[in-house]
């Protein structure tokens, strides 16, 4: 059968590493998607850069936009990263040139989202982003596909990773937030804008995405109330540890009488609680539904694997002629309200 053909524009990190699983996972994909499964072209900042992965079989495109409209190319796989610029150029050209689009920017989507989304519809093509959101958690099909004979009440967890470490690093080695943000700028944990992770963000821009799919409203990152983590202390941390409580910078989206209540902050959790217990980089996110009741999905928020394991999940759903409106039906119904500062502090 005929076989289905990726353009990857980005080659960092997460690009390297579909790379990676188209070419050690070939045959596992064809016998799963009845069909193989080809890299005919990519684009990239620099050509001739050591990735650890062999691309000299694969055109290259300097210019991204070529690449999204090459007639070998099927699906346009965007990794680049950037709320506009290239990657939204990318991708508005890609949906004009009828391509069906995978993507793990968040913040391109947060921001920009509803516009792609309604551009992607009246293209007929598809515009998929289960890396945007905690990375190899592959949330989103979890609330389109497995929870989809629920109305979920209300969605909310860590999702960014670079915060989490940070805040259980002060608390188990005792030492402050410069000391520990140095730490992890070292590592290479912290986005280029390090603002993006520890002012919240980052984490802001996936909750935007995941309140649109959990909901059925539009994306609207301006509806967030966010606060980051740069003003914990270490005398926070340890008078919540006095009464058995962390700290976590926590995403809550739900449903209350006067419409969608979003924000992002750091709160107290139990410390005994599977949120209080997360450590390091990893993500989770706890989902509530009328029918499931809670649900908790934990995992690794970034990194190459992971992150390309899940723009893998939406190349399976393509090649298998699995069709989702982006933000789910019926999109642009509820009104998004400012949360009260409160309603936040006691979550789980
Ligand atoms: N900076 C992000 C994080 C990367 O720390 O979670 C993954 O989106």
């Amino acid at each position: 059968s005929e076989p289905l053909r990726l353009g990857i524009a980005g080659l960092g990190t997460v690009g390297i590493g579909v790379v990676k699983i188209v070419q050690t996972h070939g045959d596992l994909l064809a016998a799963r998607f009845g069909r193989p499964v080809e890299i005919t072209a990519v684009s990239a900042r620099s050509r001739g850069r050591n990735r650890g992965a062999d691309i000299s079989a694969y055109a290259w495109e300097d210019d991204p936009v070529a690449l999204a409209r090459r007639a070998d190319v099927d699906i346009v796989v965007e990794l680049m990263g950037g709320e506009d610029g290239p990657a939204l150029a990318l991708t508005r050209a890609a949906i004009a040139a009828g391509k069906d689009v995978v993507t793990a920017n968040k913040a391109m989507l947060a921001i920009h989202g509803q516009g792609l989304a309604e551009e992607a519809e009246a293209a007929g093509v598809a515009l998929r982003f289960e890396a945007a959101v905690a990375g190899g958690i592959p949330v989103i099909k979890a609330l389109t596909e497995g929870l989809a004979g629920n109305r979920i009440t209300r969605v909310m967890g860590v999702m960014n990773g670079t915060c989490n470490y940070i805040l259980t690093r002060m608390e188990d080695a005792g030492l402050p937030y410069d000391t520990v943000f140095d730490e992890a700028a070292q590592l290479g944990y912290l986005e280029a804008d390090p603002n993006l992770d520890v002012g919240g963000i980052d984490a802001a821009h996936k909750l935007t995405l995941l309140t649109a799919i959990a909901f059925g409203t539009r994306p609207v990152f301006s509806a967030i109330d966010i606060e980051g983590i740069q003003r914990i202390s270490i005398d926070d941390i340890r008078h919540a540890a006095d009464l058995g409580l962390r700290i976590k910078l926590l995403g809550v989206a739900r449903m209350t009488g006067r419409g969608l209540e979003q924000s992002m902050s750091p709160c107290l959790v139990p410390a005994d609680s599977p949120l209080g217990q997360l450590k390091g980089g990893t993500n989770m996110v706890v989902i509530e539904g009328d029918s499931v009741g809670q649900i908790v999905l934990r995992g690794p928020g970034a990194g190459e694997g992971p992150t390309a394991s899940a723009v893998m999940a939406d190349v399976a759903d393509l090649a298998r002629g699995l069709r989702i409106a982006p933000f789910g039906q019926p999109a642009a119904t509820l009104e998004h309200v400012a949360a009260a500062r409160a309603t936040a502090a006691k979550p789980f």
